[in-house]
């Protein structure tokens, strides 16, 4: 079967970069032409960053998103962003239910689901980040987990333009562990199945990356798995030349 889909390789900054990575960015756009055409190229810098990065990367191939919002446009919310604000400052997307707003800030399904109908509320595209602990995994229950989240954290409807699917083992993320690419091609049939059986050629179309510790080293075997249409990629997204070397595994 043909699909649109394609591949969407996108750097997850989380709390790292201040004024002077602008420089990565430069290198960033100065090098983008190593990279062939057919592929899409996001960063997601620290908020205090994106409207610097957006205003840089305008009339490149970089996109440039955030790493959160909030779910209301605005209001007496302390510290939070919007994903109108977001958009304002320039940014095309935003990650939604990270592992590590999922756990560390309490993020739950019901939540996610609100946050990815702001973004698109906010004509942004949205990653929604799903994934396993270790725990889970050991137990045998990642398919269910990975089928609960979901059905829990995406809306009644999506279309493939507007929603990307990020699957990042929790055990994975920064730790230089990688499921084994079978496992890994498991788990994205398993979403392929899934969003298909939910949203039709929607769910044919949308994108599913895949996140935790990918690197130059470990990339073109990962990307070039069936059902893996990118990569959503932490520590080795703040150099350039790293980010643009895993770019560089598609030809
Ligand atoms: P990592 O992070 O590439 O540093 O493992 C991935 C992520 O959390 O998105």
């Amino acid at each position: 079967m043909t699909t649109s889909r394609r591949p969407l390789i996108a750097g997850n900054w989380k709390m790292n970069g201040l004024a002077a990575s602008m420089a990565q960015l430069g290198g960033m756009i100065a090098g983008v032409d190593s990279v062939v055409p057919r592929i899409d190229l996001m960063i997601f810098p620290p908020a205090t960053l994106v409207a610097a990065f957006a205003s840089r990367a305008r009339g490149s191939r970089i996109g440039i998103g955030g790493q959160d919002c909030h779910v209301q446009a605005d209001g007496p919310f302390t510290g939070d962003l919007s994903a109108e604000m977001l958009a304002d400052a320039g940014a095309q997307a935003v990650i939604v239910g990270h592992s590590e707003r999922r756990v560390g800030h309490c993020e739950t399904c019901a939540v996610v689901q609100a946050k990815v109908l702001a973004a698109w509320r906010a004509g942004l595209m949205a990653i929604v980040c799903i994934g396993e602990t270790q725990a889970e995994r050991a137990a045998g229950s990642t398919l269910d987990i990975i089928g609960r989240q979901i059905a829990q954290s995406l809306p009644y409807k999506a279309p493939a333009r507007d929603l990307t699917i990020a699957y990042e083992p929790i055990w994975a993320i920064g730790s230089g562990l990688t499921p084994t690419l079978e496992e890994i091609a498991q788990v994205h049939q398993s979403i392929r199945a899934s969003v298909v059986a939910r949203f039709g050629g929607e769910g044919e179309n949308m994108r599913l990356l895949y996140g935790g510790s990918v690197k130059a080293a470990n990339a073109a075997a990962i990307l070039h798995l069936e059902n893996v249409d990118g990569a959503l990629i932490g520590g080795a997204s703040l150099a350039a030349r790293d980010f643009l070397a895993i770019a560089a595994t598609y030809r």
